[in-house]
């Protein structure tokens, strides 16, 4: 009886590895297009998830990590560094010839507990200037590029009200920017927000850029998060912003993809909050698996988008999931917790599904 068992259990082990070889790889079938990305979590960067790693290294050649190089966890302390995962991320991505995406060096959230209330302006240009210079100049020439900034605009264009405006002015950006051509010469600098293929925070980003650009410093792209929803993805303002930032002369990236086939609370004009609370089966219709007219709904939507990627590749210098498989998704805890969502090409068995298969046809083209 044991004997059997072990028999079948080598068995799936090398069917699940056969299947795994047959499947096609995101990253060759785009390797003459621009990179390919996903997010990776700390289990993913600790090994912890094999599963996982070992869809990473099959399917990208760029990753971007979901948190550890974020200011909380990368400085937890006025001088204390925490440069462990952000090493064993690089380590990994060298070891399978895989490029990093730092994500990202200054940002208004996820910042460390000590500037949470800091009201010295010395003091939050200090922070700022040994964060960029500290972090930046460790990992130069060892990730291929920085989100240096990351969503420092309103939805009307104009800059986020956070401790780096308020306490250093309106040139932060250029300044973050400056630090870090400084610190990391051989390291690609990039904008990176969400919403800015939208009309006005497009203005917005553009007129960021252009201010940086003409200060003299160094910026190499812009990323487009790219958090949409699935059938209602807005196809006309992303070719009209892949237009409009790659005439500034750097590359767009779309740099945290998903498409979430959840109702979200502000779908739907309700002052019921029960119907959006958490918990309403209103608003989590899919716990136990993705109707198939869902699934071809979010191939559809996967296929038009790489669909127009391809049309760009010319200026698309790299397209990023935000995370490996659906389990993943922080799309899961956000704006709900506790909710089932899908909004990626892997199933939580790491299994490609119908929206991976309709990107793959649209590299063929
Ligand atoms: O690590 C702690 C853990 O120790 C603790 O037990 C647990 C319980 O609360 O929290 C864990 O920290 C969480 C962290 O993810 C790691 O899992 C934080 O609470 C949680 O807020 C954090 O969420 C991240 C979020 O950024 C924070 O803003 C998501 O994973 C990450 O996907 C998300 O990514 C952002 C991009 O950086 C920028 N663009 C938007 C995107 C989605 O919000």
């Amino acid at each position: 009886m044991k004997k059997l068992s072990l028999i079948l259990s080598v068995a799936a082990i090398f069917l699940a590895a056969k299947s795994e070889a047959q499947t096609p790889s995101l990253r060759d079938a785009f390797k003459n297009d621009f990179l390919i990305g996903t997010a990776m979590n700390t289990w993913q960067i600790e090994g912890k998830d094999t599963a996982g790693d070992r869809l990473i290294k099959q399917q990208f050649n760029a990753v971007t990590p979901e948190n550890c190089m974020k200011a909380e966890i990368i400085q937890p302390g006025w001088d204390k560094y925490n440069f462990e995962l952000a090493d064993k991320l690089v380590a990994f991505a060298k070891k399978n010839n895989i490029k990093v995406n730092a994500h990202n060096l200054i940002w208004h959230s996820q910042l460390p507990a000590f500037m949470h209330h800091m009201q010295s302006a010395d003091s939050v240009r200090q922070y700022f200037e040994n964060h960029i210079t500290k972090v930046a100049s460790r990992y130069d020439g060892k990730v291929y590029s920085w989100d240096v900034v990351n969503e420092a605009l309103n939805e009307d264009g104009t800059l986020r009200k956070d401790i780096f405006l308020d306490k250093l002015g309106d040139d932060y950006i250029v300044e973050a920017f400056r630090l870090a051509q400084k610190a990391a010469p051989h390291t690609k600098l990039y904008y990176n927000d969400y919403n800015i293929e939208q009309p006005k925070k497009r203005v917005g980003a553009i007129a960021l850029i252009k201010k940086i650009q003409a200060a003299g410093v160094r910026i190499d792209g812009v990323g487009i998060q790219g958090h949409w929803k699935a059938g209602v993805v807005p196809m006309a303002d992303i070719e009209e912003s892949i237009k409009e930032f790659s005439a500034l002369g750097i590359d767009v990236m779309f740099t945290e993809l998903d498409l979430s086939v959840l109702p979200n609370p502000w779908d739907k004009v309700t002052a019921d909050v029960s119907e959006t609370a958490q918990g309403s089966a209103k608003m989590n219709p899919y716990t136990k698996a993705l109707p198939d007219s869902m699934q071809q709904l979010l191939a559809k939507s996967y296929a038009d988008l790489f669909t127009l990627f391809m049309k760009y590749k010319k200026n698309i210098g790299r397209v990023t999931f935000w995370g490996v498989n659906d389990g993943q998704s922080w799309l899961n805890g956000f704006p709900i917790r506790g909710r089932t969502n899908y909004p990626l090409l892997f199933d939580r068995n790491f299994k490609p599904k119908p929206a991976f298969y309709s990107v793959i046809a649209t590299a063929k083209k």
